[in-house]
């Protein structure tokens, strides 16, 4: 969940971190780095770390003569092991100060470790288990090994799934990198006559859009001018360079306060651009062209299995319906942190379906590993080209939103549904249970959503409004039916990720088996009462939730008077058919938990307690 990066060149590399720093803080942001070597400074390495904000690191390095070198690393953390405090933060140096690390993931065996290294006589300046690591490496290099091999014969003794990058005082001009197992990407960015390292490649899109991506078990040896990469024994292995077409101003907040109001109205794009990808319009057919050879086998499967986590899970659970209503084919949906662990019943003829935007979610990832071993075909759907999820699919069905920045998914999950709703239609046609006429009505229809989303996004008072209403409430109800329920679990994750409000989101038809029981006029309820989401069941709830004293958002379709008189505040999305409905609705609850955070003062793009990318246990 850490987020690291490094910079071998010629260019002072202090600046070029922080900028890099920033752009991945969303994945960390209670204490940050540095680490420059300095041949000026007696040949040493230089650590400036500060617990907090990235801000706290900014000013300790203005003017800090010491970091003024052209080989770097640094870090922004996300605790697991040691409270966030100055000392706790990465870099982290071995013993001897020659060998400096960074470090993303969780050495679960790091007790053992440390209780050895002691034995040893090895003095620990943290409570992390990162600096086992530097020690081990340390010693390694103090027994005669370059910093590249010390970081391999490391690697080897820890458990668990890492990230890691190294410096030595001793290897001047050299990075060190390392993935290990699948606790969050490592990426290599070429430059001119410089080279780059970083947790993901959004970071480092201001200096290359060409990257080496790692894949678990390699070895990076980074020097200005040469990558090489090993695995854990061995030699060097062949490994190839990837030009992404990204635009790193798209990384940028622009104008808006806040990534995620940028990323709400960043949606039709999004759309637009992820439709353009999928489907053909004139005249309208599927190409899906990133599947590779996962098309072939949509013939013969005989059920789906969709998998994800948070709103990821969420976009999977409309995938599942549209699977089941258009494709035809047995499907299901399961939490991916729960799917790796139940010894799943899987086959060559099931499909499973992973949707990751980052592709980098640890989860995700071995989930994905358990539907390898039982010979699965396997389609990701992903947001972040070169992903691991990517690399590990039989086929791919990219999301074209951009990076997302924002910890709150917002456009990746609109997007995703879209991507989705296109693989089953895809499906439908590979086993020809849809008419060519019923396909091209459902694409047609489908090219029309970023229109209408973008008519939602032209007046957001309304939406300021809304959370002004409900700003000071202490806990949320948020109902759905049908393709409801998962808006309403994803407009309550939205609402708690960034107001903190207490947010659950339920089945409609769940709410008289226990939930009824939280309704007093201290807690209101969002109801998803679209055209399409079961609305006359819906309402029903609407009535006993208003008997009950309680005060109801009610999410409609235009037109719809007849809502008005049971809920305090309707908002209405516009009409259309089944199927993007889910989308219409989902934007209003993404405005409302927006503005809501903002009224209450929150830092709606650094949450308390999260990280964009879930990358440990
Ligand atoms: O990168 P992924 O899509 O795999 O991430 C999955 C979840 O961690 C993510 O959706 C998370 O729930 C977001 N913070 C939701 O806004």
């Amino acid at each position: 969940m850490c987020g690291i990066v490094g910079y071998a060149g010629s260019q002072p590399a202090t600046p070029i971190l922080l900028q890099a720093l920033h752009a991945l803080e969303y994945r960390g942001y209670d204490s940050a780095g540095v680490a420059i070597y300095n041949a000026e400074n007696g040949g040493a390495v230089t650590v400036v770390k500060r617990a907090g904000k990235l801000a706290n690191l900014d000013d300790a390095c203005e003017g800090n003569l010491t970091l003024d070198g052209s080989t770097g690393i640094g870090h922004t953390r996300w605790a697991t092991h040691g409270a966030p405090t100055d000392h706790n933060a990465h870099p982290h140096q071995g013993f001897g100060g020659r060998v400096t690390i960074v470090h993303n993931g969780i050495v679960e065996n790091y007790a053992a470790l440390r209780a050895e290294l002691q034995g040893r006589g090895r003095v620990f300046q943290s409570e992390t288990d990162t600096e086992t690591i530097a020690h081990l490496v340390e010693e390694n290099m103090a027994a005669g090994a370059s910093l590249l091999e010390s970081l391999r014969a490391a690697g080897a003794r820890l458990e668990g799934s890492q990230a890691i990058v190294a410096v030595s005082a001793d290897e001047p001009g050299v990075i060190a990198g390392a993935r290990i197992g699948n606790a969050g990407g490592l990426v290599v960015g070429h430059g001119d006559g410089e080279m780059y390292l970083a947790s993901d490649l959004a970071a480092l899109l201001p200096y290359t859009r060409t990257f080496t991506f790692l894949s678990d078990g390699q070895y990076a040896h980074v020097q200005a001018d040469k990558l090489t990469v090993y695995e854990m024994t061995g030699g060097p292995i062949e490994t190839e360079a990837v030009t992404v077409d990204l635009d790193p101003v798209a990384a940028l907040k622009g104008e808006h306060p806040f990534f995620m109001l940028k990323e709400i109205h960043e949606q039709p794009q999004a759309l637009r651009d992820t439709i353009a990808s999928l489907v053909s319009v004139e005249p309208p057919a599927m190409t899906l062209d990133d599947l590779r050879g996962a098309k072939s086998s949509f013939a013969n499967i005989n059920r789906v299995v969709l998998i994800g986590m948070g709103t990821s899970m969420h976009s999977a659970m409309l995938g599942r319906t549209f699977i089941e209503q258009i494709a035809k084919v047995t499907a299901e949906v399961d939490n991916a942190s729960e799917f790796r662990y139940r010894m799943p019943i899987l086959d060559e003829m099931t499909l499973v379906v992973s949707v990751s935007q980052s592709g980098e979610t640890v989860d995700v990832l071995e989930a994905m590993a358990v539907a390898k071993r039982a010979g699965a075909i396997q389609v990701t759907i992903c947001n972040t080209p070169g992903a691991q999820t990517t690399r590990v699919a039989d086929g791919t069905l990219y999301t074209r939103a951009g990076p997302e920045r924002g910890v709150a998914s917002t456009k990746c999950f609109t997007a995703q549904v879209v991507a989705l709703y296109t693989l089953a239609l895809g499906i439908a046609e590979a086993r020809g249970v849809i008419s060519a006429d019923d396909l091209a009505n459902r694409i047609t229809d489908l090219v029309r959503l970023p229109d209408l989303v973008a008519s939602q996004l032209a007046d957001m008072s309304i939406y300021e409004r809304a959370a002004e209403e409900f700003k000071d409430t202490a806990h949320m109800l948020f109902l759905g039916r049908g393709s409801g329920f998962p808006i309403a679990m994803e407009g309550a994750l939205k609402m708690k990720e960034v107001s903190y409000i207490h947010a659950e989101g339920y089945a409609a038809g769940e709410m008289k088996h226990g939930p009824i029981a939280l309704i007093d006029k201290t807690c209101p309820t969002v109801v998803i009462a679209t055209r399409h989401g079961m609305r006359s069941k819906v309402i029903s709830n609407m009535e006993q939730v208003e008997s009950r004293g309680g005060r109801v958002l009610a999410i409609v379709s235009e037109g719809d008077e007849e809502i008005a008189k049971v809920a305090q505040v309707t908002i209405s999305v516009p009409d259309c058919g089944p199927d993007m409905e889910p989308v219409l609705a989902t934007i209003p609850l993404q405005a409302i938990a927006y503005y809501t955070a903002v009224a209450r003062g929150c830092d709606v793009d650094h949450p308390r307690n999260l990280a964009k990318t879930v990358t440990v246990e």
